[in-house]
């Protein structure tokens, strides 16, 4: 798998290098998933990309946030090319199988992103439209769920970016993606009109965490100092950076 295409960036958690002997981690992220990582001036920025910062200072580790793309990092973290991976990514049983996962750090809901003026209010009304999605995300599992595997009306798109821009395009009626980046999209872009529809009966709660290839070492390490961060303000201010509350 060429992961050689993909920009990176390298940080140093630890300073001066001491107590951080062993190499750096490779973290690999989908940087089209605004606001959790993004690229802004050909770096990788974000809620995630704040935290994972504070994170591995915390327990001073050296990484590099490698964007991999969503479903090459999939593949990555189980061939080990990359020790852990940071992109919203929901934390399931069905992922679990494959992946060790850190403390949940976010919670998250889909939800269903149309046109200004659509008759579209709740995940019902999409049966006989088009909707996009990200492949292989939870947005996808929800929809054939609702509506069964292989349907043709569901759109699927490499990059949540893509799946945006479907319905800009009109090729289709609705995306459904994580509550977070479809209010920022909307509310930051006021002159596409979009608007946003919450379905609680039929979504459901979901929580981030940090993935890692299964038994890996540095789950431990990452979830002690994910609390420390936690519990010392480090994390709302990440928050509230990026989330004005
Ligand atoms: N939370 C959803 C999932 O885990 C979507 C995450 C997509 N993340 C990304 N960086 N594109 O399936």
């Amino acid at each position: 798998l060429a992961l050689t295409a993909c920009g990176s960036q390298s940080t140093s958690g630890s300073g001066s290098g001491d107590g951080s002997k062993g190499k750096k981690l490779v973290v690999g992220t989908d940087a089209a998933y605004a606001p959790f990582e993004y690229l802004k001036d050909g770096k990788i920025v974000g809620f995630d990309a704040d935290l994972l910062k504070a994170v591995m200072k915390e327990a001073k580790l050296e990484y590099e946030l490698k964007n991999t793309g969503w479903e090459p990092l999939f593949a990555s973290l189980k061939s080990e090319q990359v020790q852990a991976g940071i992109s919203a990514i929901t934390i399931n049983d069905k992922r679990k199988e494959t992946y060790d996962f850190s403390s949940p750090y976010f919670e998250s809901i889909n939800k269903i992103l149309v046109k200004e003026g659509s008759s579209i209010k709740s995940v019902d009304d999409l049966k006989g439209k088009k909707v996009s999605v990200q492949n292989g995300t939870t947005g996808q599992d929800a929809l054939e769920k609702k509506f069964g595997k292989g349907d043709a009306n569901v759109k699927k798109y490499e990059t949540n970016v893509l799946a945006i821009q479907a319905l800009l395009n009109g090729e289709v009626d609705a995306v459904v993606a994580d509550n977070t980046v479809v209010d920022e999209y909307a509310k930051n872009n006021p002159d596409k009109k979009m608007t946003v529809v919450d379905d609680k009966t039929n979504f459901e709660s979901e929580y981030y965490g940090i993935a890692f290839p299964k038994g890996s070492e540095n789950k431990k390490k990452i979830d002690k100092a994910l609390k420390t961060v936690i519990d010392n303000g480090t994390y709302s201010k990440v928050y509230k950076k990026w989330f004005k509350v």
